[in-house]
């Protein structure tokens, strides 16, 4: 199977080099930014790879939504498999995408898109078939992984702990999506889609880790608590869905304490199966391009779709999931919260425990507080 290649950036390298050294697949063409073709394997116009009779599928890893979703569309139209690392595509459009992958009889893949290395949405969707998908989610994120890990283990500070997380490739070009945790939210939906066959684009919740400071960690640290960055799905039983991202505090006992450096942890709840979790690398060069690689091989076996058949668009819920929460606020605000505990107080700031509230609750009101220009973190706490 030739493959040709969209991008030639951290995660395109990968994937070109992957293809150049693999068993049964054969690099194609490379399309790059005008003005970078600077080898005979790159190209600038996408209709060199659609218009190739010789090219059986296309790896997209551009990022972005267009002109990557034009692209995408040309390619299946053209009848040629499509795999993707690209989660803000498949995020936006992964249901058209899966209808005209599905019409025209090609594989739409994209197991790099969530959880890095880790043959996640692969499991998810064979899961689905089978048994009763609970609910799923996990450390979704490793950018944030590596940054909390350089926080609370080496007293790095964020800004510092931020730039070896770019250095390094984690990050995106813009690293605004990791810290806000719009990366990790992007990916739980494609776990929802994959997970019910709804991809919620409404009413999502997403809490990163820009709030969290030094004093934060000092003091849940002291606590002999750590901070972790987890995405959550979950369909209840009257079939609505809860799709958000928060820090939550974990213990010792916990097994996402034991999550380090960028490795990511997904999982999944199946009524039969029990839980299953997955730890692996969730970012970096060969780690994504090994998720793409293992997709294309896939095609190979058989495998073509993660969304099933008649997977639509749809609206989260997140008003009947609740937790405490550990929140870091002005004193001025401590009254808008159900304060059950004041832990610390410093200066003009408080911190507290609150009551269990719900998780639309807490993300609201975190942002009512906040439009006065006032500083709060908050996080979860896992009991
Ligand atoms: N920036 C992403 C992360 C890359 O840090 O997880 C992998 O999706």
């Amino acid at each position: 199977m030739k493959v040709a290649v969209l991008g030639y950036g951290t995660v395109g390298v990968g994937v070109y080099e992957m293809l150049c050294a693999a068993e049964g697949l054969e690099a194609g063409p490379v399309l790059v930014r005008p003005g970078k073709a600077d080898t005979a394997f790159k190209v600038t116009e996408i209709q060199a790879i659609v218009a190739d009779p010789t090219v059986d599928a296309v790896a997209e890893v551009m990022g972005g939504v267009e002109p990557a979703f034009s692209y995408a569309m040309a390619a299946i139209e053209a009848g040629k498999h499509f795999v993707t690392s690209n989660k803000a595509l498949v995020a936006a459009k992964g249901v058209e995408l899966n209808r005209a992958a599905r019409a025209k009889g090609v594989a739409f893949l994209f197991s790099a898109a969530c959880g890095g290395a880790i043959p996640f949405l692969h499991n998810l969707a064979r899961a689905a078939e089978t048994d009763t998908v609970l609910s799923c989610g996990g450390i979704l994120n490793g950018t944030t992984n590596f940054m909390l890990d350089q926080m609370q283990g080496t007293g790095k500070d964020y800004a510092d702990a931020l730039k070896e997380a770019q250095a390094l490739g984690y990050a995106e070009a813009d690293p605004t999506a990791d810290v806000t945790g719009l990366d990790a939210l992007r990916k739980i939906m494609l776990a929802c889609a994959a997970a019910w066959g709804v991809l919620p684009q409404e009413g999502l919740l997403n809490e990163g880790i820009d709030s969290l400071s030094a004093a934060d960690v000092k003091d849940f640290m002291s606590r002999g608590l750590v901070c972790r960055l987890l995405a959550s799905g979950r369909r209840a039983e009257d079939g609505r869905i809860s799709a958000y991202v928060e820090p939550v505090l974990v213990g010792a006992g916990d097994a996402e304490t034991a999550v380090l450096k960028n490795f990511n942890m997904a999982r999944y709840v199946g009524q039969n199966s029990g839980s299953i979790a997955m730890i692996g690398q969730g970012a970096g060069r060969y780690p994504t391009a090994s998720a793409v690689l293992r997709d294309l091989s896939g095609i190979a076996q058989g495998e073509s779709a993660m969304f099933p058949a008649g997977c639509t668009y749809g609206a989260a819920d997140n008003s009947a999931e609740s937790h405490a929460y550990y929140v870091r606020l002005p004193k001025s605000c401590e009254d808008r919260l159900p304060v059950s505990e004041v832990l610390a107080e410093c200066g003009d700031s408080v911190t507290v425990l609150t009551e269990p509230m719900s998780v639309s609750c807490m993300h609201t009101l975190a942002g009512e507080i906040r439009k006065n220009g006032n500083s709060l973190f908050f996080a979860a706490i896992r009991r």
